[in-house]
């Protein structure tokens, strides 16, 4: 595993069977078993953007682990006043053992974790959100057993958010059957899948339903992106995950949503809201893997 988690690039098929037996140990052994991985440490969470599974399932992760954790309002530091990312890379590694930060710019936390001398974890940018991503692969090994070329994954919806882009890196790391299915004018982040043979698009909601296992949507206006929210309404209209979709999915296709959701935008009511639906499961596993991921890098 690499000094930092910025993007799924830096874990391995080895680091994600680590990351999913330990956190399925957490799971386990959670209110039974203490454990002190993270005893006097402290944890810098800074967050840019709103927040409430991110911020609550690493705060709670921390002081599971018997660390403790800051919560850093990116507004209210110097950095929003000026001072450069590198001289507060300097300055958290004198104090902290780990960062974890949720904000726009993935440059921005590159740069961080290139000075930092501690590690740093991607709690989402505009680009990418690795966590998010883990977390629901362990969903699907929970529910399939497996995740390998053996399932298929449809994602409807923004084709170049931050969770579609962690997507195509998840299918490039674990042999997935991607689908995105966006509007022509969006697509996916090509140069991200690489020609990767596993990771297609299809413009077609139907098309690409066919022989799904789960069906995974995103809000149509991700943080930062509110001004282009009218005409995100019009364009992502006809990619709403709805129950017509499973009719030509595989008969115990399960519906994944990263959450927030907005019923009647991205995702109907009925399927947010059925058996179908095992949202509140892979949100849950936030917990669960940011354990195991902290743990192993701090
Ligand atoms: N899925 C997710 O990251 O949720 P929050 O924005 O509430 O942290
Ligand atoms: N794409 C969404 C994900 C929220 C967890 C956003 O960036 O707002």
């Amino acid at each position: 595993m690499n000094k930092d988690l910025l993007t799924i690039r830096d874990i391995n098929r080895d680091d994600l069977e680590n990351i999913f037996d330990l956190a399925t140990k957490f799971k386990q052994e959670r209110g039974k078993v203490v454990n002190t991985a993270l005893a006097g440490k402290s944890i810098g969470l800074i967050f840019a953007k709103s927040s409430t599974r991110t911020r609550v399932s690493f705060e709670v992760g921390v002081n599971e682990l018997g660390g403790t954790a800051l919560y850093l309002d990116q507004g209210k530091m110097q950095v929003g006043r000026g001072e450069t990312i590198a001289d507060t890379a300097n300055v958290l590694s004198r104090y902290l053992h780990g960062i974890v930060i949720r904000t726009y710019s993935q440059a921005g936390i590159e740069e961080l974790a290139r000075v930092a001398t501690i590690p740093v974890i991607n709690a989402l940018t505009d680009d990418y959100h690795p966590c998010q991503i883990i977390a629901d692969l362990l969903t699907i090994k929970e529910y399939s057993g497996r995740v390998d070329s053996g399932i298929r994954v449809a994602f409807y919806g923004d084709g170049k958010s931050n969770i579609a882009n962690s997507l195509v890196l998840a299918a490039k790391l674990t042999g997935i059957e991607l689908v995105i299915s966006s509007p022509e004018s969006v697509g996916m982040n090509a140069d991200i899948a690489g020609g990767a043979p596993n990771i297609i698009w299809e413009k077609d909601p139907v098309k690409a339903a066919e022989g799904v296992d789960y069906f995974y949507t995103d809000v149509w206006v991700s943080m930062g992106f509110e001004e282009e929210r009218a005409e995100r309404m019009k364009i992502f209209a006809p990619y709403q995950v709805n129950s017509k979709l499973f009719e030509y999915a595989r008969p115990d296709a399960k519906f994944l949503h990263c959450l927030p959701a907005h019923r009647g935008e991205e995702v109907s009511a009925d399927v947010m809201d059925s058996a179908r639906s095992i949202v509140f499961d892979e949100a849950e596993n936030r917990l669960h893997v940011q354990k195991a991921i902290m743990s192993m890098l701090f």
